[in-house]
């Protein structure tokens, strides 16, 4: 069903005790989707149950399976917002528990079929941002009978900008008074949410032990998303990491799924986390994972000391030259020019040579580029009402910025020649804000006036060689690796 599991083959047999602590787990997957996760975990759970009950039970005569078998499917709680898996997910827990009977038949020598079915799976078909979780676990009632509650799951993938309205005002709610929460995606809302219910659990029913792993894209552990994420989730709501995979591929059986780079990040309530940290690495995003002990996990998965980086837009000491992203043309296209259009241009009117550069955005700095832009700062309109090739194109500039839906872009008509953002001083250092994990060390490099730089490349005016030899420095690339956006792909952290 599309979850690729290796279990160990041979577990370890419960003792007594933790036998008996078997059926005082509760289980939620708060986006399950059709309940490959509760589906998983019962499975197991029946098993491990059922290794411990046959060594308990050997050479003796059975004489009530139904007694014996206390994990059930009424343990497993879940919340899907489509029906059609929801339903599925219910199906699909009947039939493990059928399944398992069938195997607690054969390994204790006596039929046992749990009919009428008289457990369900407690599968809610519902928006679980706008579920109150413990409210759907019924724990008023029912947690002074329980051990454990773990939150699993691999909730929705949807990155910031393909976020709907109504998804984006959910997170932005779940993260009501965070800064910068408009930036994070969509699972963000599932891991801060699961910190309420824990840390509240925590208060409300001390001896409940609650702990939450979701699996979800790296990006939550990169970037500009993990200050107003772990921030809110470690500090506000009291939680610590305890266990965690780096960035691995997680590669899905269903057709036209592309495979994703996952991390899994599982916390719980800092009072109660107590025993090793458990840090898996992995070579490569498809590499087996090696563990180790970590005296603490960070929220970018390293072991270390909880520093979380902010967003800074100036520099933090003075005498450092500012960092400023390159020019946004915002101009549908019009001031851009290929080299057949440029020499076009230029067979027709050759005076416009002048206010023709090389334009560069980050590949075209990293591999070499061959585009050209108008920049027409400074130019007179008696010069431009001698050219009308290129008036056509800002007037075309001027049509597409006043069509647009956006405020901020239509005032920007006014100067319909102009790049949005005018930053060409007389010599700067170019850094490309996106380049490849396999480039031991990202390449930055002079440029000067004549050259544009889009807005995928940051600058540096005026650089200094010290400068230059700090961002191109060894000790920049590893911060880099370690804090920046998406990893393996690209990086993107020298904002
Ligand atoms: C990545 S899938 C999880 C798949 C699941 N583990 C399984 O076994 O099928 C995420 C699931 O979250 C559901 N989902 C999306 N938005 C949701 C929401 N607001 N509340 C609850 N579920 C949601 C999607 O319909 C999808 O089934």
């Amino acid at each position: 069903m599309g979850l690729h599991t290796r279990f160990p083959t041979s577990s370890p047999l419960l003792t007594p005790r933790e036998l008996d602590l078997l059926p005082r787990l509760r289980f939620l997957d708060p986006a399950c989707g059709s309940g490959n996760f509760l589906l998983l975990a019962f499975r197991e759970l029946r098993r491990l149950e059922l290794d411990a009950l046959a060594e308990q039970q050997r050479g003796q005569q059975v004489l009530d399976v139904a007694h014996l078998i206390r994990v059930n499917v009424g343990q497993f709680y879940g919340i899907e917002y489509d029906e059609f898996p929801a339903q599925i997910a219910r199906v699909a827990m009947w039939l493990a528990d059928h399944q398992a009977n069938i195997e607690a038949s054969q390994t204790l020598g006596q039929n046992f079929v749990n009919l009428p079915l008289m457990q369900a799976a407690h599968i809610k078909h519902g928006d679980a941002l706008e579920t109150d979780w413990a409210e759907h676990l019924n724990l008023e009632a029912d947690a002074p009978g329980l051990a454990r509650l773990y939150i699993v799951g691999n909730p929705p993938f949807v990155g910031g900008k393909k976020m709907s309205a109504a998804q984006r005002a959910q997170v932005v709610r779940e993260f009501a008074g965070v800064k910068d929460a408009g930036v994070l995606d969509y699972v963000a809302a599932w891991y801060v949410k699961a910190a309420k219910v824990m840390q509240a659990t925590a208060r409300e029913f001390p001896g409940l032990q609650t702990a939450a792993a979701l699996v979800s894209t790296n990006s939550v552990t990169q970037g500009e998303q993990v200050a107003p994420l772990w921030g809110n989730v470690l500090q506000d709501y009291g939680q610590t990491i305890t266990a965690a995979h780096r960035t691995f591929k997680w590669s899905n059986d269903a057709p036209g799924q592309a495979a994703v780079h996952c991390v899994i990040v599982q916390f719980q309530p800092s009072a109660q986390a107590s025993g090793p940290r458990r840090l898996f690495t992995y070579s490569s995003p498809t590499a087996q994972p090696l563990e180790m002990q970590a005296q603490n996990i960070t929220p970018y998965l390293t072991d270390g000391p909880a520093v979380i980086v902010q967003k800074a837009g100036n520099p933090l000491r003075a005498g450092v030259p500012p960092i400023h992203f390159g020019n946004m043309p915002l101009d549908g296209g019009n001031l851009l020019l290929t080299e057949q259009e440029r020499a076009e241009l230029l067979e027709k009117e050759p005076a416009a040579a002048k206010f023709v550069r090389p334009l560069l955005d980050a590949q075209d700095f990293l591999n070499g580029g061959t585009r050209f832009c108008l920049w027409l700062e400074g130019a007179e309109p008696a010069e431009l009402a001698r050219l009308p090739e290129v008036r056509k194109r800002v007037e075309a500039v001027k049509a597409w910025r006043l069509a647009s839906v956006a405020p901020s872009t239509q005032k920007f008509a006014a100067t319909p020649a102009l790049f949005r953002d005018r930053r060409l001083p007389e010599r700067y250092l170019a850094v490309p804000s996106v380049s490849s994990e396999r480039r031991e060390y990202v390449p930055v490099g002079y440029l000067d006036s004549g050259t544009v730089v889009n807005n995928l490349l940051f600058m540096v005016p005026d650089a200094d060689l010290f400068t230059f030899g700090v961002i191109q420095s060894r000790p920049h690339m590893d911060w880099m690796r370690a804090v920046s956006v998406g990893w393996p792909q690209s990086l993107d952290g020298f904002e």
